[in-house]
């Protein structure tokens, strides 16, 4: 091999490299777009563990006492406040799909990133198709 072989392929090795990271951003752009797998399988884990004694496994509720999650109106128009709520607790007075709620939730202890994980879960479950929340959303919600 001679001398300007060895700068040719030396050059090509780096327009190469450069390509190829070029692609991976461009496709970890796309996995931030989608919610992924493992995303949601925490989100679902936190639900139960946190936030299925009242909201049920399928998000239904209890019609009066825990206001549903699956096809509710409240999250899907409300996303800041609902957010607020399991951050902090809440007991104010609310109507979700027209029916009237004035109980008890505990804020939810959980870090702003769980939230997110668990936001995004119910966001995208049983139906819903209400987008996805992004950790800078969760951080800028204040009491
Ligand atoms: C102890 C029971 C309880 C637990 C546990 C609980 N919630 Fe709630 N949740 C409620 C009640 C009661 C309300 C209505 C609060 C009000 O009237 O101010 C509510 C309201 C909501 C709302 C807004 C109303 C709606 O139906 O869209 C969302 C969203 C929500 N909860 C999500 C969660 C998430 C996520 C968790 C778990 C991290 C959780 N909740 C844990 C009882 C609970």
């Amino acid at each position: 091999m001679n001398k300007q072989n060895v700068i040719f392929l030396t050059i090509a090795f780096f327009l190469i490299s450069c390509g190829g990271s070029e692609k991976k951003t461009a496709k970890n752009e796309v996995v931030e777009s989608e919610i992924s797998t493992n995303e949601l399988e925490k989100g679902e884990q936190l639900y139960r563990a946190k936030c299925m004694n009242c909201h049920m496994i399928k998000g239904g509720g209890i019609e009066k006492v825990f206001p549903p999650l699956a096809n509710s109106d409240y999250l899907k128009k409300n996303r800041e406040d609902a957010i607020k709520m399991v951050k902090f607790g809440s007991n104010k007075p609310i109507k979700v799909n027209g029916v009237k709620y004035n109980s008890l939730m505990p804020a939810s202890g959980l870090t702003d990133k769980e939230l997110v994980a668990v936001f995004n879960y119910i966001l995208n479950s049983w139906g819903n198709d209400y987008g996805q929340v992004s950790l800078e959303e969760v951080e800028a919600v204040k009491r």
